[in-house]
């Protein structure tokens, strides 16, 4: 069985390849390499001891997809990671995230219906709730959708309704949409992880690069919030853990389980942590000090969020249970291979 993984040489694409491939899967990556670098595929080798077929294709490229489709006729399903993610650039560049994220799921979609390839899993984001009332948290996937506080954002939004648009229209399109919480940590072994581009705007890969000396200070966003210890609640979750409930996904969708032509997924842990709280998790783990500061409010900010996952619990038969001071450990193992530091 062959799976199509656009953005498959990223950070969660790159995970879920070598869980699909782990699980006897033949992964087929598309990826532009926009924001990741072809030696992913030597880490995914180097852990699967077998390297995916590698397609450096753009998605905004229809002629160009549709000879992958041609190229790999064994595609059973794909899984698109592929899109542009950075919520402040989107903001400054809001056309080059439509026209990228919307385009080229529009691209694979049209794809997928020439080759008669029927089953979808796509990345969402639990960015769609914004901030929820006190009624929906945790959130489950029943909480209203709200209008999006950046393009990024909305392109999430944007693409499940296309999704659900034709699938109404296509009766044998099969899609299962996972919003994901906060992914952080990476795979055990350090061959694969996160490989931010500059200054990182995510907390981890920030709180990494501080303990490894790259960064002078971690600046908390607020501690002023109506939470226990004031600053922002999220829901974080392990990207390998994140990684298997794609195949939970695929396997749901190839066995013909669905229950609905679209279903989705809230994918969390069902706990949430405040910023000082992963911050000092990190600090107790991984025996490193990190200089930190409290600095006012990031504009855009959610106070606090957390996933119920009750149905991916249920329905996947999925569930995140790796505890989080291992997730913190691998985030650090991690930066400390990148950076060719020893202990
Ligand atoms: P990433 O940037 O590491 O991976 C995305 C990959 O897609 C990259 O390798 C990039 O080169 C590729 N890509 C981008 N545009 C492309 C195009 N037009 N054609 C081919 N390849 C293209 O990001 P990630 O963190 O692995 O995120 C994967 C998906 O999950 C994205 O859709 C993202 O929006 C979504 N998501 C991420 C998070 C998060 O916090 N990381 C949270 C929720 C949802
Ligand atoms: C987490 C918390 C910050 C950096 C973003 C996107 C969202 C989704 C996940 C894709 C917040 C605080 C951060 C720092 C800090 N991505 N923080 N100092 O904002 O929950 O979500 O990534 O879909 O769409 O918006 O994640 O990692 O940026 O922040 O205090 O230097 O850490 O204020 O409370 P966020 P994040």
């Amino acid at each position: 069985m062959r799976i199509l993984v656009t953005g498959g040489t990223g950070y969660i694409g790159s995970h879920t390849t070598v869980s699909l491939m782990q699980q006897g899967y033949d992964v087929t990556i598309v990826d532009n390499l926009s924001n990741s670098d072809k030696n992913v595929l030597d880490g995914i080798e180097q852990i699967v001891g077998k390297r995916p077929d590698f397609c450096q294709v753009d998605c905004l490229n229809e002629q160009a997809l549709n000879q992958v489709f041609d190229t790999y006729k064994d595609i059973e399903a794909v899984i698109h990671f592929a899109a542009s993610k950075a919520v402040g650039e989107s903001v400054e560049k809001p056309l080059l995230y439509y026209r990228n994220n919307i385009l080229s799921l529009i691209n694979l979609l049209e794809a997928m219906h020439r080759h008669s390839v029927k089953h979808i899993v796509f990345s969402s984001s639990c960015t769609v709730y914004g901030q929820p009332d006190k009624d929906h948290l945790p959130v489950d996937e029943t909480a209203p959708i709200q209008k999006a506080l950046s393009p990024y954002g909305n392109t999430k939004q944007i693409n499940e309704e296309i999704i659900c648009d034709t699938a109404h229209s296509d009766a044998s399109l099969n899609a299962i949409i996972l919003r994901y919480f906060n992914p952080i940590g990476a795979h055990q072994s350090a061959l694969i992880g996160e490989l931010p581009n500059g200054v990182p705007n995510n907390l981890l890969p920030f709180v990494t690069q501080t303990a490894a000396g790259l960064r002078d200070k971690l600046r908390v966003f607020g501690n002023d919030y109506n939470t226990p210890d004031g600053s922002c609640i999220r829901d974080y979750i392990y990207v390998v853990d994140l990684a298997k409930a794609h195949v939970c996904a695929v396997e749901r969708m190839l066995q013909g389980k669905t229950k609905e032509q679209v279903e989705v997924f809230n994918l969390g842990t069902g706990r949430g942590l405040s910023v000082l709280e992963i911050l000092n998790t990190f600090m107790r783990v991984t025996g490193v000090t990190i200089p930190y500061e409290i600095a006012p409010r990031r504009e855009g900010d959610i106070e606090k969020v957390w996933a119920n996952p009750k149905k991916a619990n249920e329905v996947l038969g999925w569930k995140a249970d790796t505890p989080v001071e291992e997730v913190l450990l691998s985030a650090w193992n991690w930066e400390k291979h990148i950076r060719n530091l020893n202990n």
